[in-house]
């Protein structure tokens, strides 16, 4: 038996179609949501992922600026756009593209964004705020992964959920996100010993890796929910996920590579957007 595909790419319209009328109704009240998105220097897969955000933006109604900085941009000259953004009214959320170049720190950049504008929660007061379950913003990828399989009717609780690779961006955030709805959480990561066997366990497996086909139909236990976070690409240049497609035969949901999580984490994006127009309009 095949797996059902999990369509992220028909989630996504169906969101974004909703974020679009509720930007409508906001723009009556004189509010118009607003994405800043910084890019620093010419990495060409950030390159991809801005231009897309910024299509996103268009399609949901939204305000946007984008700021293209060149890779000797300092520290310091990034900083300053960052905090002249947490000022601007036009502006709801900011986004730097991660990575910056070796001579920014990262963690200076993310902690220099007003939390109330952090829409990758990335900020420590927003991953602080996951941990204890009282949050506004959900890092994107995951929170794209929990509206996939809430389509599909598919619960947490008390289900074996193993999620593979240990990201502040998407293993540690996904891993609360599950742990919240009461799954039982193992995060695994590289030196996780016998790490088949702990995916064979798992009723939902989130693959989030990047490394292309790494989860093999060994790995998977027969009706298993497999989520593929993954975005590589192999040696043709094909972008594939980190599961075999094999598993397809094996699991009882499957995310495909792309058209799965993919679509669904700028989307989220875009939901992070609006809210924090909302909040900071006193809407919620
Ligand atoms: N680079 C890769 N993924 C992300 C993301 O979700 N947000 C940002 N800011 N940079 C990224």
């Amino acid at each position: 038996m095949s797996a059902v595909r999990m369509d992220g790419k028909a989630l996504s319209a169906k969101v974004r179609s909703s974020i679009l009328a509720e930007t409508e109704q906001l723009k009556q009240q004189g509010i118009t949501p607003g994405l800043a998105v910084i890019i620093v220097g010419n990495d060409p897969a950030s390159e991809i992922y801005v231009r897309n955000k910024e299509k996103a933006c268009a399609e949901c109604g939204f305000y946007s600026e984008k700021y293209a900085l060149p890779a000797e941009t300092s520290q310091d000259e990034l900083l300053g756009l960052i905090d002249q953004l947490n000022h601007s009214p036009q502006i709801s959320g900011i986004l730097c593209q991660l990575p910056v170049p070796d001579h920014i720190s990262e963690q200076a950049v993310i902690n220099a964004i007003d939390p109330k504008k952090d829409v990758d929660a990335f900020h420590p007061v927003n991953v602080g705020k996951i941990m204890v379950g009282n949050f506004d913003f959900v890092p994107c990828t995951p929170a794209g992964v929990m509206e996939l399989i809430d389509e599909y009717q598919i619960d947490p609780k008390g289900k074996e959920c193993v999620v593979v690779g240990r990201s502040n961006i998407v293993g540690k955030p996904m891993s609360m996100l599950l742990l919240h709805r009461h799954g039982t959480v193992t995060m695994c990561h590289s030196r996780t010993q016998h790490l088949d066997e702990v995916c064979r366990r798992a009723d939902i497996l989130v693959a989030a890796v990047g490394k292309a086909g790494f989860i093999t139909p060994d790995m998977v236990k027969d009706g298993a929910v497999v989520i593929d976070v993954g975005i590589n690409r192999n040696a043709a240049g094909k972008v594939c996920g980190d599961v075999d497609p094999a598993v397809m035969e094996k699991a009882s949901f499957m995310t495909p590579v792309p058209g799965g999580a993919g679509p669904m984490t700028i989307t989220m994006l875009m939901k992070n957007t609006l809210k924090a127009a909302k909040l900071q309009h006193g809407l919620l």
